[in-house]
């Protein structure tokens, strides 16, 4: 690669558009633009570093080439540069928190930074490489700016540069990267979302505290109790308005987003896999790469951002962002873990006839698995509920016009499974350590090549003989005694494991073209753009209580995209909170995703089937606009009596908005609510209602709005409205 290059580099295209990278090499400014936002930084070799000078609305690189750092007073007090640098390192006159903090054989973890060189490696490809001054280690900070959408995507690379025989590095925090934040007046506040088993995705705004907040997990999977990313904003965005910068890391393992507000008033966000307790190993000559992290900026509020950000899961990473996803049925809430031949096959007849277009037998298939203490790691199926093996029932499923899906959770073994019985050392555990069991299993440690190849083999097995289209991946409980120490390759497992599923799912993939997988941890306990490159759907919440799911929703839909977000109207009362809620209420949720049927058919009455058929049809007719449309949150779960969300196509023909209240109470019903007004539309077109006929033009729809329907009286009730330009 060459050296800093010696002229401004980068020229509009053609059609004007200004290149996505731009290096001004006598002021080391570089300039990455995105349709709509531009992010500055300088590498300044005096200094030894690269620094933060502007994330926002565009502008000229002349200008940008002046543009002062925010640096902070001088005094011998002072980390001047503390949340200006794109990549701060522990060493010298830095006090923030690092992205990069290292220790080497001699114990000592001070680094001297030296920049290499800056270069646009492909089109769209930043490179900035660094080494250490006088240790054998070197790091490059990469950055794509994809060719449309504004969401920049960044990780980093290190690389141990010394000789056979020399010590390893332990890299003791190795973040993907650190994204500053531009230097505005008002006080940041930061939008995260937090929660726990069943209750995943709840969203919560605060004023960011000066110092160091941090988000994360320790458990070896992403976690339901945080999500792996971040939303700022200086306190007055809202849905639909103001300046928004959105941060996501992609990582299925550890991890841990701090969150810096400096006392100098500096707001940065660094990002990356790992917590404490995970550092990893550089031997001499290799390299670690680290996970993506992407970020946005945004002027058009939450909304936006988010919709910015599905944009960039479809169009950059899900694997098949075109298709649409299948109405599926699943078995766990009616059947739970006594699946039979017979039992399922009873429900795949009733869920085709729903038009359900693909049948999940969910746990409880396999070894001996007659409740969660045993079979996990015996993927053959269960011998007394599946005399015949698997293959009947599936010839069955697919002559009745549905996919065949089975649930596997490959990464535990129970104590009690021929698995274990031969690979007791294959799970994770410490020698001078009891194994803590979690629901009744043990994590098999995917870091150990041949336990992921063992997996990998199981799998294949599992798809080829049972004719599998679909597998729910499961995964039910966190890492415990996952040390290094004693562990055949002295590696902390957590980083390595979660990249070794990565590694198996792409495998089995490329292996299965047909296969389709949906991604679940006990509901949400992983979920992360790591995981949705290789999944087509998730399970975003084990709680199917249909009130309760407007929050999951909402939490989710912050980042994650309405079409990967499965969803399924199960029995009432719901068997977690008891809730009594109508079918339609139900399906209605449901509808604000991928829609599933989880509720036992059998104790069904042929009203609700037939309501049920309907609802299903009614779902199939909006789910091109529900999964691949643009998502306005019209109206937050809990802010008032109603929750609201408005899809609308790309094309702005069709819009679809779900309302639904709760709870009705004086209040709600007195009054009727105001109207509901609606975004993305076309103001010179006219909409139609497509089961009132009532037509409004866009331009009323947008200003006025749409009158809410007539919820009438009682708790629970709610309506879906189909808008068509005429
Ligand atoms: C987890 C999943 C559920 C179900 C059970 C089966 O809890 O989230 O949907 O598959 O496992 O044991």
């Amino acid at each position: 690669m060459a050296e800093h290059p010696a002229t401004v580099t980068g020229r509009p295209d053609r059609t004007g558009t200004p290149p996505r990278v731009r290096i001004d090499a006598d002021t080391g400014t570089v300039v990455l633009n995105t349709p709509r936002t531009c992010y500055v930084l300088r590498v300044d070799r005096a200094a030894h570093t690269v620094l933060h000078v502007h994330w926002g609305a565009p502008l000229p690189l002349d200008d940008a080439a002046l543009l002062p750092v925010w640096a902070d007073h001088d005094d011998s007090f002072s980390g001047r540069l503390d949340g200006v640098e794109e990549y701060p390192v522990d060493g010298g006159r830095r006090f923030a928190a690092p992205a990069l903090e290292v220790r080497f054989a001699d114990g000592s973890s001070p680094l001297e930074p030296r920049v290499d060189h800056v270069t646009e490696a492909e089109p769209g490809h930043l490179v900035i490489a660094l080494h250490d001054r006088t240790r054998p280690l070197a790091w490059e900070l990469h950055y794509r700016v994809p060719p449309d959408g504004d969401v920049l995507e960044r990780w980093t690379e290190f690389l141990h540069t010394g000789r056979p025989g020399d010590d390893p590095v332990l890299l003791i925090r190795y973040a993907s990267a650190h994204w500053p934040l531009p230097q505005r007046p008002a006080g940041p506040r930061l939008s995260s979302v937090h929660g726990a088993w069943a209750a995943e995705n709840r969203l919560r705004r605060t004023p960011l505290p000066v110092g160091e907040t941090v988000l994360g997990s320790r458990r070896g999977h992403t976690g339901h109790d945080a999500a792996p990313w971040v939303a700022l904003d200086d306190g007055s965005a809202g849905e639909e308005s103001g300046e928004v910068w959105l941060a996501a890391l992609a990582a299925s393992g550890s991890w841990r987003i701090t969150v810096q507000h400096t006392a100098a008033g500096r707001v940065g966000v660094i990002a990356g896999e790992g917590h404490e307790g995970t550092e990893l190993s550089l031997a001499p000559g290799r390299r670690h790469t680290t996970a993506v992290t992407a970020a946005l900026h945004t002027s058009g509020g939450f909304g936006e951002a988010s919709r910015a950000f599905h944009t960039h899961l479809r169009g950059r990473v899900l694997p098949h962002p075109d298709e649409l996803r299948p109405v599926l049925y699943n078995s766990w809430e009616a059947t739970s873990f006594s699946v039979t031949e017979d039992n399922q096959l009873a429900l795949a007849r009733k869920a085709a006839e729903l038009g359900v277009e693909l049948f999940v037998v969910d746990d409880g298939w396999f070894g001996a698995r007659d409740d969660d203490g045993a079979g996990l790691g015996d993927w053959t199926p269960h011998r007394q509920r599946f005399p015949r093996g698997l293959r009947p029932l599936a010839d069955e499923v697919h002559r009745l016009g549905m996919g065949f899906g089975l649930w596997v959770e490959p990464e535990m073994a129970n104590r009690d499974s021929e698995l274990f019985r031969t690979r007791p050392d294959w799970v994770l555990h410490l020698p001078d350590r009891d194994a803590t069991e979690l629901r009744r299993q043990l994590v098999l440690d995917l870091s150990r090549e041949e336990v992921a190849d063992w997996v990998l083999d199981r799998l294949r097995d599992i798809v080829r003989e049972n004719a599998v289209d679909f597998l729910k991946w499961d995964f039910n409980r966190s890492f415990t005694e996952a040390g290094a120490r004693g562990r055949p390759d002295g590696r902390y497992p957590h980083v390595h494991h979660a990249r070794a599923v990565h590694r198996v799912l792409d495998r089995l993939r490329a292996e299965f073209p047909h296969l389709r997988i949906e991604s679940c941890a006990g509901g949400g306990g992983r979920i992360d753009a790591g995981m949705l490159a290789r999944t087509d759907q998730v399970w975003p919440s084990d709680n199917t209580d249909a009130v309760d799911r407007l929050a999951v929703h909402h939490g989710f839909t912050q980042v994650c995209p309405p079409g990967v977000m499965t969803a399924w109207v199960t029995d009432s009362p719901n068997p977690l909170t008891g809730r009594t809620v109508p079918l339609r209420f139900r399906f209605h949720t449901a509808m604000a995703g991928v829609l599933g049927i989880g509720g036992d058919l059998a104790r069904w009455t042929g009203t609700a089937l037939e309501e049920a058929a309907e609802f299903v049809a009614l779902y199939k007719d909006v789910r091109p606009v529900v999964q691949h449309g643009r998502l306005h949150r019209l109206l937050a779960p809990g802010e008032g009596p109603l929750t609201a969300v408005q899809y609308v196509d790309r094309a702005a023909e069709r819009c679809v908005v779900l309302v639904w209240r709760p709870a009705a109470g004086f209040a709600a019903c007195r009054t009727p609510p105001p109207p509901l007004r609606l975004h993305g539309l076309d103001p010179d077109a006219r909409y139609r209602d497509e089961d009132t006929g009532a037509q409004w033009s866009g331009a009323t729809l947008g200003a006025f709005g749409l009158p809410v329907p007539d919820l009438g009286a009682g708790d629970h009730a709610s309506a879906l409205v189909r808008l068509r330009r005429v």
